[in-house]
């Protein structure tokens, strides 16, 4: 089988969007402590800061990182985790069952952001907490100085911290949130606190909770509700997506990002019907805040004491393979080609829970396989997102129907041309070769593919390298870049 993708540098998308990179720290599990923070360790910075995970951080490519939660966040009282350490409370952590030290909150975490080079993306809590605490938390963190809150955070040895993405609350449609709320409820409650945060700083970017999930049964009726509430105050509506593989359907799991096409087409139809009602000019985006491959129970580390409340134990630390790798690149292909709506996108989460880094107290850290399709996109995507035109032999998916085998995106910044490719047929290789003649590229700087016979194949403390890219066998003549994708495979390629 064979595809053809046709592609022009003229015909664009958007510029490709940075923060289409970010992840997500939550205080879950091990993300935190004994993630991104282990004081003691041997490779623990000033800050108890892990530098091999902020080195790994970089090498990932992460612009921005959204926190603290995530469920957590629906019950946390941010006042928690500022000042001297001594004086901070544990508490209960109702999301996660587990016990909070607080030993780690919003002034090491802005370290934590500058030391990694990255932009913090801040949720508050619209759980158990209202506009007030939105508003302290916002004093604190941004006013330059002379009011109580912000004279505190320069006691506390900081300058303002001008965080200017927030995220109003976390997954409120969720039945499972602490304080979820209707549409109704959360509209109003998210539209006067984003009100009274403008009241401070005009210019913030504020996201309004989308579904939890396109499979949720107030999928739509929520973004339409919220958006009606919120439309002139907020600037992005969030959409959360994690795909598994649990029932052995491979084949469909293969077609995550024909969901994620279809989730975010269907929330930005949601937007521009709510902006037409009110006939507005303005566009809502997207802030794709959470998205991964999550197996629901196929997690093969569990949590030694599930019942008891424990200070970070172990959550969701998914192990993944080679064809969840792919997966990941797929999503990434997806998101990019969104990028006219998508302004954010944040794949959850960083480190150990459902993440790219996995570490071990006291031990090294590592990455996993779905590291690597993120690195390379966040290193060779830029400039523009061009349209491409895919021709694909199809395959046949339970639960999309029949879908084309090749997905692709490309970009192209001043001379320099990224094109993205994924086989998603478990039946074999498909030919692929790409028109890149009006492109005005002549070599391939470089080609790297994921791709391996055991598509189960892992990474693990042992064997960190058993699951690394490939170059990527390609031959770029007469303005065509032909390329032999295996069954299950992401493949990148930089042009000049
Ligand atoms: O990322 C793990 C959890 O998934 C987050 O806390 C929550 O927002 C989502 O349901």
């Amino acid at each position: 089988p064979s595809a053809t993708i046709t592609l022009d540098p003229a015909f664009t998308i958007a510029p490709v969007r940075r923060r289409t990179f970010g992840t997500f720290v939550e205080h879950m599990g091990r993300c935190v402590y004994t993630g991104i923070y282990e004081p003691g360790h041997a490779t623990a910075d000033e800050d108890g800061f892990r530098k091999d995970v902020l080195e790994l951080t970089r090498e990932l490519g992460v612009s921005v990182v959204r926190y603290p939660g995530g469920n957590f966040v629906s019950g946390y009282r941010w006042e928690d985790g500022v000042g001297p350490r001594a004086g901070r409370p544990r508490r209960l952590d109702l999301a996660w069952h587990s016990v909070e030290t607080n030993e780690f909150g919003l002034d090491e975490f802005i370290r934590w952001c500058a030391k990694a080079g990255v932009e913090p993306m801040m949720a508050i809590n619209l759980g158990t907490r209202g506009v007030q605490e939105a508003l302290d938390l916002q004093e604190y963190a941004n006013h330059p100085g002379g009011t109580a809150l912000s004279d505190l955070r320069e006691q506390h040895g900081a300058s303002a911290y001008g965080i200017e993405l927030w995220c109003l609350g976390n997954e409120m449609d969720g039945p499972w949130q602490i304080g979820h709320k209707t549409a109704e409820e959360y509209g109003r409650m998210a539209a006067e606190t984003a009100r009274a945060m403008r009241m401070i700083e005009p210019g913030l970017e504020l996201v309004a909770c989308g579904s939890s999930s396109s499979r949720m049964p107030t999928f739509g009726s929520w973004e339409q509700t919220v958006l009606r509430e919120t439309y002139d105050f907020v600037d992005y509506i969030s959409c959360h997506a994690y795909y598994g593989n649990d029932d052995g359907d491979t084949a469909s799991f293969l077609g995550s990002a024909v969901n994620m096409d279809r989730f975010i087409d269907a929330v930005t139809a949601t937007a521009d019907a709510v902006g037409a009602e009110r006939k507005s000019s303005k566009k809502i985006h997207i802030s794709f805040d959470e998205w991964n491959v999550w197996y629901g129970d196929r997690s093969r580390r569990t949590d030694e004491d599930s019942d008891g409340w424990s200070v970070a134990p172990r959550r969701i630390e998914d192990e993944y393979n080679v064809t969840d790798a792919v997966v990941v690149g797929n999503l990434l292909i997806s998101l990019l080609r969104h990028s006219d709506r998508v302004g954010v996108a944040c794949l959850a989460q960083l480190a150990n829970v459902i993440a790219p880094i996995m570490t071990e107290r006291g031990g090294p850290a590592w990455r996993q396989p779905t590291f690597h399709p993120f690195a390379i996109t966040s290193r060779l995507a830029a400039g523009q997102v061009l349209r491409v035109e895919t021709d694909s032999p199809t395959v046949s998916t339970a639960r999309y129907g029949d879908i084309a085998a090749v997905d692709a995106v490309a970009t192209y910044d001043e001379g320099r041309l990224a094109v993205f490719l994924v086989n998603r047929s478990t039946e074999g290789p498909v030919e692929v070769s790409v028109d890149v003649s009006r492109a005005g590229v002549f070599s391939i700087a470089e080609g790297l593919a994921i791709h391996d016979e055991d598509g189960l194949a892992t990474n693990s403390a042992d064997h960190p390298d058993r699951v690394t890219p490939q170059a990527a066998d390609a031959k770029l003549v007469d303005g065509r870049l032909t390329v032999t994708l295996p069954a299950v495979s992401w493949a990148a390629f930089s042009l000049a």
